[in-house]
């Protein structure tokens, strides 16, 4: 894409995260709108990039190449070669040519070598490198979902996809249509609707892949802000990958009483009717009901963060070792102000309900995705019971 901007050199903004230093012509509001894109709110997102991409690295233990397909700015790219050991060369692609000229000159300021800037659109630029990567990075305006089937095509085996999304809208279910038409798959809204849109996203990414006999492992995943981003190894093998879409399935929720269950397979039969109540059950998917968190990951990108500069390493630790909760926990959460309200009844402390749970032996797991998400394992009934009990106490 062609373009003509006319910027004074003297008047650029200037930004530092982690190591580095980048410049761009400064604006009133973050949009897609910008000369060049810039969004401080993600530094959080790209610290967090940091140390799962180190942390790849380090497993797979050689000089790694990265792809940041939407550079924007460049910080992204340009922070990967920068803070992150045993990157061998990175490649910074944006279809916008004033993106181009700010990427060239963020990397002269950051004094960094072997990162080439291209001008491709997306898909044309993963098409175009086929194996080429050891990571790639999408990160685009609004959806994915329009660059996954390039990524599946492209990505190597042994390789890391990082992928976030910022159509929260459609994934968690506020609109289904273009969930179903971007994601193939149907949402609904409810307390964890932000952990449908993952699975939803995931299992898009898993079926997406496993057309080139490739599948996923889910190293780490979360919502924040107003996006949802994904770290996901990828692997080959046409066996694995039939084994691995049996992660493939469906989350039922009954609006009545709260229950909900999951049922794996495709082509799976889903109950109508709700087990407790006997209302009708609403339904999600095909989504990704296998493993959302990776525990050693993670504990390794928490060990990582030792030797990084990282300016939200305080808010990325806290995240981590919720994901790190997370990784014991299963599909789906409560949210004690939904409960209280469906008991209606006024909520009892957080804190005693956790331990009321665990003095029963069930797991009792907080979650990022709110303050007041509980993960367990305990039935719904005897959920209800136990923050019944501690509200009349
Ligand atoms: C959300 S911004 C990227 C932000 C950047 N990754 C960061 O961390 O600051 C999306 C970028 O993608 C570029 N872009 C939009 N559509 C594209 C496409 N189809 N192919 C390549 N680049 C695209 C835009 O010019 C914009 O710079």
């Amino acid at each position: 894409m062609d373009e003509s901007f006319n910027y004074n050199k003297n008047d650029l903004k200037e930004v530092e995260e982690g190591l580095t230093i980048i410049k761009f012509p400064e604006f009133d509001k973050v949009s897609s709108t910008a000369p060049v894109f810039y969004n401080p709110k993600m530094e959080f997102n790209r610290d967090i990039s940091i140390l799962a991409i180190q942390t790849f690295q380090k497993k797979l233990d050689k000089n790694i190449s990265i792809c940041d397909l939407f550079g924007g700015s460049g910080i992204r790219g340009i922070r990967y070669k920068k803070e992150i050991q045993g990157v061998s060369d990175v490649a910074i692609n944006d279809i916008s040519s004033v993106a181009n000229e700010f990427e060239k000159i963020n990397i002269e300021i950051n004094d960094v070598f072997d990162l080439e800037v291209y001008n491709k659109e997306a898909n044309l630029m993963l098409r175009e490198h086929p194996g080429e990567f050891d990571v790639v990075d999408i990160d685009p305006f609004g959806s994915p979902s329009f660059f996954i089937d390039s990524a599946a095509n492209s990505i190597k085996k042994n390789s890391l996809l990082c992928v976030t999304a910022t159509d929260t809208s459609a994934l968690c279910g506020t609109y289904t249509e273009p969930c179903i038409r971007k994601y193939n798959s149907k949402p609904y809204k409810s307390e964890y609707c932000h952990e449908t849109g993952i699975r939803i996203l995931a299992g898009f990414l898993g079926l997406s892949l496993a057309k080139y006999k490739k599948y996923i492992d889910i190293k780490l995943s979360h919502s924040s802000e107003h996006y949802i981003r994904l770290y996901i190894s990828i692997k080959k093998g046409s066996l694995e990958s039939d084994e691995s879409l049996k992660n493939i399935g469906y989350i039922s929720h009954c609006r009545e009483c709260l229950y909900r269950e999951t049922n794996k397979g495709l082509a799976v039969a889903i109950p109508q009717e709700c087990k407790i109540c006997e209302s009708k059950l609403t339904h999600a998917g095909p989504l990704w009901l296998g493993k959302i968190q990776d525990k050693d990951f993670i504990k390794e990108m928490i060990k990582t963060s030792e030797d990084k500069k990282l300016n939200t390493k305080d808010k990325v630790l806290k995240l981590l070792n919720t994901c790190l909760e997370e990784s014991n926990a299963p599909a789906t959460f409560y949210d004690v102000h939904v409960l209280c309200k469906n008991l209606k009844i006024s909520a009892p402390k957080y804190d005693l309900i956790l331990e009321k749970l665990l003095d029963k032996g069930y797991l009792a797991i907080k979650t990022h995705y709110t303050p007041l998400g509980i993960k367990t394992d305990a039935p719904i009934t005897e959920l209800k019971k136990i923050v019944k009990d501690l509200a009349i106490n």
